[in-house]
């Protein structure tokens, strides 16, 4: 389903797994619309961020979650992005993740991801 959203871009709702299926405090990795994309969960909040660390490539969702802070943080040279803006915190990355809107309607959890865009 394509649908405007409030501003001029548009998003598809994906539904990517069941609420239950998150573990609490953890990332999982998903590949939606050819996107790959980190998913976590802190306690029943959903938080989505491109999954590749725009310092190198590498998966996020590999890294650790600081579930007090809402970031998670790079395996590889520990620059930790937040959950809420896909901003580094901390050095070496300098460049932001893309930040994706999720939620969760009963038990399906859905990400609208844009539509168009070539990111
Ligand atoms: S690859 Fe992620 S901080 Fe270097």
């Amino acid at each position: 389903m394509t649908r405007p959203e409030a501003s001029e871009h548009a998003t598809e709702d994906v539904r990517i797994c069941g609420f239950g299926e998150l573990v609490p405090s953890s990332a999982r990795r998903f590949v939606v619309n050819g996107k790959p994309i980190a998913v976590v969960r802190i306690v029943d909040d959903l938080y989505a961020i491109g999954d590749t660390c725009s310092h190198a490539e590498v998966s996020l969702s590999e890294g650790t979650v600081w579930a007090d802070e809402c970031e998670l943080e790079c395996w590889k040279h520990g620059s930790a992005f937040s959950l809420r803006t896909g901003e580094p915190q901390s050095f070496p990355a300098t460049r932001p993740v893309p930040v994706y809107a999720i939620r969760h309607d009963g038990d399906d959890v859905i990400i609208a991801m844009p539509v168009g865009d070539p990111s």
